[in-house]
């Protein structure tokens, strides 16, 4: 592989735990502890390939219309993840970030995840950014809202550009996307960072997240590789 051509930023729209589970006659939970795993796998192997950054969806701003089980299912999964993967998380030098507006989880899982990010904050090496109670358009009418108050208070000028209104995104200092890779053979965005997306590759895979690993992973950069990025150019 490449290494000058390997993504700087993969996007993950986790698809398909639910499906997962029902295959084999499970909980739709036990789907979203498997995908729990594979988050860890993904990271590590992402670290391992020279990617520097690897944004998740783990939460969207929809998914509070699930049934008040499955949600607060979600809302503890941090705990089991951070519980059993931080030593590993460490010794990968991995950073953890978060996307989305955490206030509205209950304050156990809040602060799971605050620590989380404090306790890696000085590692170097990937960052992982779990999204979670994000939404696409709320993070750019929040940029919006943003942008106004510092207008309004003088401390922003009204003229502005791209690259200046991309430093109210919640990923202010991650470059765009460059892979976008959903699983579980649904071809949509739901919602998952619409600003950064712009000219991202998209990669479709059947296979669910629980299922996926580093072989789909080596799959989807091969083919990443292999695509000609023209940004409304000519070759
Ligand atoms: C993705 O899997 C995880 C979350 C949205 C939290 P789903 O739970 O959407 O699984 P399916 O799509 O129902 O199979
Ligand atoms: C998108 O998956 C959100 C996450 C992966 C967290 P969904 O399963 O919620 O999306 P839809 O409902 O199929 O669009
Ligand atoms: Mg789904």
């Amino acid at each position: 592989m490449d290494e000058k051509k390997v993504p700087a930023h993969i996007a993950i729209i986790m698809d398909g735990n639910g499906r997962w589970a029902k295959q084999r006659g499970l909980p739709r939970t036990a789907g979203h502890k498997q995908g729990a795993q594979t988050i860890r796998t993904i990271a590590i192997a992402c670290n391992q390939r020279g990617v520097k950054a690897l944004t998740v969806y783990a939460f969207s701003t929809e998914n509070w219309k699930r049934p008040y089980d499955e949600v607060d299912y979600l809302c503890k999964l941090p705990r089991f993840f951070f519980r059993r993967y931080m030593d590993e998380l460490m010794e990968n030098n991995i950073q953890v970030r978060f996307l989305g507006e955490i206030e509205r989880f209950p304050d156990d899982t809040r602060n799971v995840i605050l620590t989380a990010a404090e306790k890696t904050k000085n590692n170097t090496g990937l960052i992982l950014s779990l999204a979670v109670n994000y939404g696409g358009r709320r993070e750019i009418t929040l940029a919006a809202q943003r942008y106004a108050e510092d207008v309004m208070a003088q401390r922003a000028d009204l003229q502005i550009d791209e690259a200046a209104f991309g430093t109210y995104m919640m990923t202010k200092d991650l470059p765009d996307v460059d892979l976008m890779i959903r699983t579980s053979g649904e071809l949509r965005l739901s919602n998952f960072l619409l600003w950064q997306n712009a000219y991202s590759e998209f990669i479709f895979t059947p296979v669910a997240w629980p299922d996926f690993n580093e072989e789909e992973l080596d799959r989807a950069i091969t083919e990443y590789t292999e695509r000609e990025r023209r940004y409304g150019g000519l070759k």
